[in-house]
This record gives C-alpha cells, sequence and structure tokens, in this order.
C-alpha cells in the first residue's frame, strides 16, 4: 500500500515538471494574445478621427522674446529673391486660442527650411508636443510644403506618439495674425488625425469634433 502511495506520489512530482514549462510558455502566449488585443483594439477595431485646432505663436528675431532662429543660410541665399537655402529653427508656444494668453497646450518645434527657387515657399518639419491634460507628453510630427501666398496651407500628418500613436492625417495651416513691426505671427492649424486609446473629448482642450472610422 505504501509503495503504490510512494508511485503515486513520484507520479504527482514527475508530472509538475512536466507541466511547469507547458505552464511558462502558457503564460507567454498570454502576453502575446494580450499584445494583439491591444493592438485590435487600439488600432484598427476602434480606430478615431480628431478634429483639433491649435494656435501657433511665431516670435522672429526682433521680436523682444523671439522663439525662431535662423541657423543656416546657402550661397545663394542673399541673393535669392525667395531666400532659398535659409533654415529657422523654432520652438513656439501652442494655445488653446488665438490670444496668446489663451490655455497653453503645447510648442510646436522643428525646422523650416526655404526650398522653392521661384515662390516663397517653406518644406515644413515640426513636431507639436502636448504639455497639458490628459494628452500631455503625446505628439504630432508634421511635414509638408507650405507655400506662404496660400490662404490655406494643406500639411501631412506624418506620424505621432502616446496617444497619437499609428496617426495619420493632414493639417490645414491658416495666418490668423501677422505684425511685421513686432516680428509676431499666429497661425492656426486645425488638424484633422487618427487616434486610438484614450478617448478624447472637447475638455481636453484642442479637440472640437471626434468621427468614428
Ligand atoms: C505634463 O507631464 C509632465 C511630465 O510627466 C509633468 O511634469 C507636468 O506637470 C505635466 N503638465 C501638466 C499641465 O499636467
Amino acid at each position: 500500500m505504501a509503495k503504490i502511495a510512494n508511485i503515486g506520489l513520484i507520479l504527482i512530482i514527475a508530472s509538475l515538471f512536466l507541466l511547469a514549462p507547458n505552464n511558462v510558455y502558457a503564460r507567454k502566449q498570454g502576453s502575446a494574445a494580450e499584445e494583439l488585443t491591444f493592438l485590435h483594439d487600439g488600432c484598427l477595431g476602434k480606430e478615431k478621427v480628431a478634429k483639433l485646432e491649435i494656435y501657433v505663436h511665431d516670435l522672429r528675431v526682433g521680436n523682444p522674446t523671439p522663439t525662431v532662429y535662423e541657423v543656416a543660410a546657402a550661397s545663394i541665399t542673399p541673393n535669392s529673391p525667395t531666400s532659398f537655402g535659409s533654415i529657422h529653427v523654432a520652438d513656439d508656444l501652442v494655445t488653446s486660442g488665438p490670444d496668446i494668453n489663451s490655455a497653453a497646450v503645447g510648442r510646436i518645434q522643428g525646422l523650416t527650411t526655404s526650398a522653392d527657387l521661384a515662390v516663397n515657399a517653406v518644406a515644413l518639419n515640426l513636431n507639436i508636443v502636448f504639455t497639458a491634460g490628459r494628452v500631455n507628453g503625446s505628439t504630432i510630427s508634421i511635414l509638408g510644403r507650405n507655400q506662404v501666398s496660400d490662404a490655406q496651407r494643406e500639411l501631412a500628418v506624418a506620424g505621432g506618439t502616446g496617444v497619437f500613436r499609428f496617426a495619420r492625417g493632414y493639417a490645414i495651416q491658416t495666418t490668423t495674425y501677422y505684425d511685421a513691426a513686432t516680428f509676431y505671427g499666429v497661425f492656426k492649424y486645425t488638424i484633422y488625425t487618427t487616434y486610438q486609446g484614450l478617448k478624447l473629448a472637447e475638455s481636453d482642450g484642442v479637440v472640437v469634433e471626434i468621427a468614428q472610422m
């Protein structure tokens, strides 16, 4: 009787060793499955589009507190009617309204390059970094050609991070205000972008509309 009990004990212990690696594997599979669920729910199944409105305060050299500086130029730049080759770096304040004293929501940072020999047009390469509310820390990357004389400039939303992972869309840039005497311009960006995860709302300060894809 004792012998049978011992054999039973050995079998139980042996089966624990056999099962152990399977359990570890099962746990690993579980986390991979969870990751897939996250990707599916977050990116494919429940993708949403947000319309964001933000205002960018462009303070050029000549203003008492500039946030845009020229960092490079080409041999042709001084004699070019379009300032071809001039590159500026910007770190402009972003607010939720056109007034510079309205709620700060982030910064827009990056490069603008005068890149057209014939007309005034700039190649933009900008990251919007949000610094307030639930989108704090998330970014949207914007690329595109900005023909300065156009009333509306359409730019590409090339991607994003945080809430704006997998972002794609476009942005319309318009000039709200420009004062050559103080080297101060206000640009409005209306951004249509996909996003996932967090459910954005008007209370987030930059969102004016949400649509389901
Ligand atoms: C945004 O996040 C940073 C880093 O986590 C934090 O220091 C800061 O206080 C946050 N800002 C707001 C307005 O919540």
